[in-house]
């Protein structure tokens, strides 16, 4: 088990390169499914997460290879069908190749996800989804078994803007016959990225990226060739760890128009970020100001960039409210800073931060993957050291970051315990 190590009090200056979306990467590569062939993914991060999936797939037939980002998936050979539960219980995404197996083979055996540290993570309208293009769907001891004939399109209305659900729809409609609607779909800018992909597949979808997506089915598919978009949460988790440290720094190859919400919400607590085209240079503040946050979906403020910002928060010259309205379980990373003297308080799904002077290094836990990014940032102003335990949370989602600290001037060493 390896143990972060960060000595904090160092402003971070200089310049980092923002890596491929993890949570772009995954759904591509389970779209390799979709048609035989060798697919080309560039600027794809090196994570734990990329490998998991690419085993995964590897376990089902396919031949893959990732060099300097840049990965091959042939997928002519896939002999068969399965996605088992010790796969699946390591990273829920694997669920994104339901829709691609039920589209090409008419057949899939998925283990259901189960929960994780952030919450129940259900994945029925998934399946409610498939159901309505005419797979039978039925669980057994664990797992997901459906099947169907050529997929029907149809109109799905999603009662939440799942963001797997509508990139495992929009996959599954892409070879079914007749169109299919997407209604109250997912908006991220993960799932526009994926339609890219598959249209220049040869697929037809119109509407990505708004709440309404429409899929018109075709015969058959073209191997991919695409560029992963940059991540747009690793690009929120710097700008933070620069701002809280009063640093200085460009942060290149990103995606400004993908993190509106979070840009804005930083500016409020005073942090000084200015866009030149595919960068940002961000100035950070001697004591950041309160903001109060509520997550939402797309294009609202992610949920995935709530810990982080609430690491800020705990040095803020005030109190804060951060209300975490899509998962039910998603402040684990208060008790982790409150170790580090941090004034959280929580009710329910709201958490109320009142600003301290200073936190002071201590060993923490991490939890789950962006938990584990807010204990980072709160360990590099941390006074003294401090210790961050089960890392393995952290290279699920980033890529190198002790390196990228490093780079950019701070104090931090991985040790192997
Ligand atoms: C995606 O998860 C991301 N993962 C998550 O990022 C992200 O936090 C989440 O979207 C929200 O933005 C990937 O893209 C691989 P949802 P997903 O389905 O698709 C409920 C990270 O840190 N729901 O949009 O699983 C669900 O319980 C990860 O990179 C149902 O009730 O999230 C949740 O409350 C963490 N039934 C809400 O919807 C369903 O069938 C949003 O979940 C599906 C979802």
């Amino acid at each position: 088990m390896d143990v972060l190590l960060i000595k904090g009090g160092r402003p971070l200056t200089g310049r980092i390169r923002i890596s491929g979306a993890k949570n772009s990467a995954l759904p591509l590569m389970a779209a390799s499914l979709l048609c035989p062939g060798t697919h080309h993914i560039s600027n794809v991060p090196v994570l734990k997460d990329v490998q998991t999936m690419a085993s995964l797939l590897e376990s089902m037939g396919a031949v893959w290879s990732l060099r300097d980002s840049r990965l091959q998936l042939d997928t002519s050979d896939i002999r068969h069908q399965q996605a088992p539960y010790e796969l699946v219980r390591t990273m829920r995404a694997s669920v994104l190749v339901l829709g691609p197996l039920l589209a090409r083979f008419g057949h899939a055996e998925v283990s259901l996800p189960g929960g994780c540290a952030i919450g129940a993570r259900p994945i029925n309208l998934h399946l409610e989804g498939l159901k309505r293009m005419g797979a039978r769907i039925e669980l057994d001891s664990g797992y997901i078994k459906a099947r169907a004939g050529r997929l029907k399109g149809t109109e799905i209305y999603l009662d939440i803007p799942t963001v797997t659900g509508t990139e495992n729809l929009m996959m599954a409609a892409v070879l079914a016959e007749g169109v299919t609607k997407i209604e109250n779909a997912a908006k991220e800018p993960e799932v526009a990225d994926l339609a890219d992909a598959l249209n220049k597949m040869g697929a037809r979808i119109k509407g990505a990226g708004t709440d309404v997506i429409e899929i018109e089915g075709v015969e058959s598919l073209r191997p991919m060739n695409h560029e992963v978009i940059p991540d747009r949460i690793e690009t929120g988790t710097y700008i933070t760890a620069v701002a809280i440290t009063q640093g200085e720094a460009v942060i290149e190859k990103t995606r400004p128009e993908h993190l509106e919400a979070v840009i804005a919400k930083l500016r409020e607590t005073g942090v000084d970020i200015r866009v030149s085209g595919d960068s940002l240079l961000v100035k950070g503040v001697s004591r950041p100001l309160p903001s109060d946050v509520k997550t939402m979906p797309y294009p609202g403020f992610p949920t995935d960039m709530q810990a982080q910002f609430m690491a800020l928060m705990t040095i803020a010259s005030g109190t804060s409210v951060i209300r975490e309205n899509i998962f039910e379980n998603r402040f684990m990373h208060v008790a982790e800073l409150r170790r580090l003297g941090a004034d959280i308080s929580v009710e329910g799904s709201v958490a109320t931060v009142k600003g301290v002077d200073r936190l002071k290094g201590a060993p923490v836990m991490a939890t789950d993957l962006r938990a584990s990014a807010s204990l980072v940032i709160a360990a590099l102003v941390a006074e003294g050291e401090t210790s961050i335990h089960r890392v393995y949370h952290l290279d699920r989602g980033y890529e190198r970051m002790e390196e990228k600290l490093r780079a950019l001037g701070a104090e931090v060493e991985r040790k192997r315990l």
